[in-house]
């Protein structure tokens, strides 16, 4: 087990190096600049800093990461802040460094011909999608905070999002890393090649690590043709049933050029109509269930249309659709991801509520839907299914809302107890209790109650290797 490091605040003198290291505009004492970032974007977890530091390069951070380990300093890796489970927030005695690594923010170079892209570690994912649209490709990773995540954040949680069923996950999409480690050497592993077998693939342990073993200062990643012909629909689906086979019938009839396949409840759509404006409701009858479905073709006459076309026709004969509509203008289709995308804040708006981030595979996806919406409700009537997300992948987000009437805070004192209603059915159908959210503080416990003790041995020692003084975002995930 790796020494506390963080149990002693840091020296002034220690501080004060760090400071001249990174320059006045790389660093802030003051409470105003750091409150926004020692809260996590659920508002569930509070901590306090000794520092925030923002490096404007990969030099400084080797620095500032050398200064921490000669004083043994723990360190809090932070891109965007908008992690699920309060991962990138600090503990309360403020003895950590908040690393925001927001002004790394070049994008370093897009190469259209070898289909990548090299950027550092604190841009905007949104920047990086619009830089490499620039140059005619896509950088597929999507997902509804992609407007102030950052792709250091993104690759620490691997993160998932949208299109992960036609493209992969943050872990799929990335070829090479630079990463400052614990001891302020900086690992350059930031190559460009699809080949590689020359050892273990280093760059993995970083990806999905959160923060726990070094920090990304910059990425290679994979790039694809910027789509030309995008057809999305918005069904109203007949049953659980039907949207697995639905899902399967969707991959035959675009010629497996299915880009996303999102399930939304009706709660959902409701909530999201009621928090967020400029949302229109796309179909006129009210049903339970919904699919958000987008086919993506590389050229323009891909024949995608032809194929969404054919696809809802014998849907609706089998009783598996029972109404649908194309978008026809990108206004429509951004309507219908708006309703997708805004689930979440949404949510967050109508008052308390326990999440599951979970994944099956998508076989059993109805029955774990059906069997443990009914166990959570018998375990509080009046709860509030609020179940969507990435169907595709079997990865749900499975959350509840609170009953209306409740309080808040005594609705979130049975967050335990529903979490483990939802994660010992999931465990029990071979899934997982964190398909793309990560563990942080919020999962680190029921990370340590399901996972196997071989799993997190093996875990630890990877950490002690790399992070022998524990300084590297303490009282995460493990
Ligand atoms: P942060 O929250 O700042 O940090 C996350 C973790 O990464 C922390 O452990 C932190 O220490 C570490 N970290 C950050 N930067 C670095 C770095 N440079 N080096 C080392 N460690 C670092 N997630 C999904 O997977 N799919 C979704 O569909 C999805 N949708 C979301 C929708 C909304 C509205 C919101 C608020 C969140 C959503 N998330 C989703 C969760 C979150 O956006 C992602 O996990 C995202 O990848 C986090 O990026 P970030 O820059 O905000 O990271
Ligand atoms: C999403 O896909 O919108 C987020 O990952 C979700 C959430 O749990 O709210
Ligand atoms: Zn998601």
């Amino acid at each position: 087990m790796a020494p506390d490091a963080a149990s002693t605040a840091p020296a002034s003198e220690a501080l004060d190096r760090i400071k001249s290291i990174v320059g006045d505009k790389g660093w802030s004492a003051a409470p105003d600049d750091q409150a926004p970032l020692l809260t996590d974007w659920r508002g569930h977890f509070s901590g306090q800093c000794a520092l925030l530091v923002r490096p404007a390069s990969t030099e400084e951070t080797a620095q500032v990461m050398t200064v921490c380990a000669e004083y043994g300093i723990a360190v809090v890796p932070q891109g965007g802040n908008t992690s699920m489970c309060a991962a990138a927030t600090p503990q309360p005695h403020g003895h950590e460094i908040l690393l925001n690594m927001g002004r790394m923010n070049a994008i370093r170079d897009v190469d259209p011909l070898n289909y990548t892209v090299t950027v550092e570690a604190g841009c905007i994912l949104q920047d990086i999608q619009a830089a490499s649209a620039e140059a005619d490709r896509l950088f597929p990773l999507s997902l509804g905070a992609e407007g102030s995540c950052q792709i250091g954040g993104n690759l620490s949680t691997n993160a998932g999002g949208v299109n992960v069923l036609r493209y992969g996950n943050a872990r799929d999409l990335v070829l090479g890393l630079e990463v400052v480690l614990p001891s302020g050497q900086v690992w350059n592993g930031l190559r460009r090649l699809r080949k590689d077998n020359t050892g273990y693939d280093l760059k993995h342990l970083f990806v999905g690590s959160e923060g726990t073993l070094g920090v990304i200062t910059a990425a290679v990643l994979k790039l694809f043709p910027l789509p030309k012909d995008v057809q999305t629909c918005f069904a109203a689906v007949r049953d659980l049933d039907a949207v697995i086979e639905l899902l399967a019938r969707a991959r035959e009839a675009s010629g497996d050029a299915v880009s996303s396949f999102e399930m939304i409840g009706r709660f959902g759509i409701d909530l999201a109509i009621k928090h967020i404006s400029g949302i229109t409701d796309p179909l006129q009858e009210r049903n339970d269930l919904y699919a958000l479905i987008e086919f993506s073709g590389a050229r323009a006459d891909s024949g995608m249309a032809g194929n969404m076309e054919a696809f809802l026709e014998t849907a609706f004969e089998d009783g598996l659709v029972l109404d649908a509509t194309i978008a026809q203008s990108d206004a429509q289709r951004g309507n219908f991801w708006k309703i997708r995308e805004g689930i979440t804040e949404a949510q967050a708006v109508e008052g308390g509520s326990i999440k599951h981030d979970i994944a099956v595979p998508v076989s059993r996806v109805p029955d774990l839907v059906r069997t443990a919406t009914q166990a959570v409700v018998d375990f509080m009537p009046g709860i509030r299914p609020c179940c969507f997300g990435h169907v595709g992948d079997g990865n749900l987000h499975f959350n509840f809302s609170q009953p209306p009437e409740m309080e808040k805070k005594a609705f979130l004192e049975h967050w335990h107890d529903v979490n483990r209603i939802v994660h010992d059915i999931v465990v029990e159908m071979g899934g997982s209790i964190s398909a793309e959210h990560g563990i942080g503080q919020l999962k680190r416990d029921e990370l340590h109650h399901y996972k196997p003790d071989l799993d997190l041995d093996l875990m630890r020692r990877i950490k002690a290797a790399i992070d022998p003084k524990g300084l590297m975002n303490p009282g995460k995930m493990l």
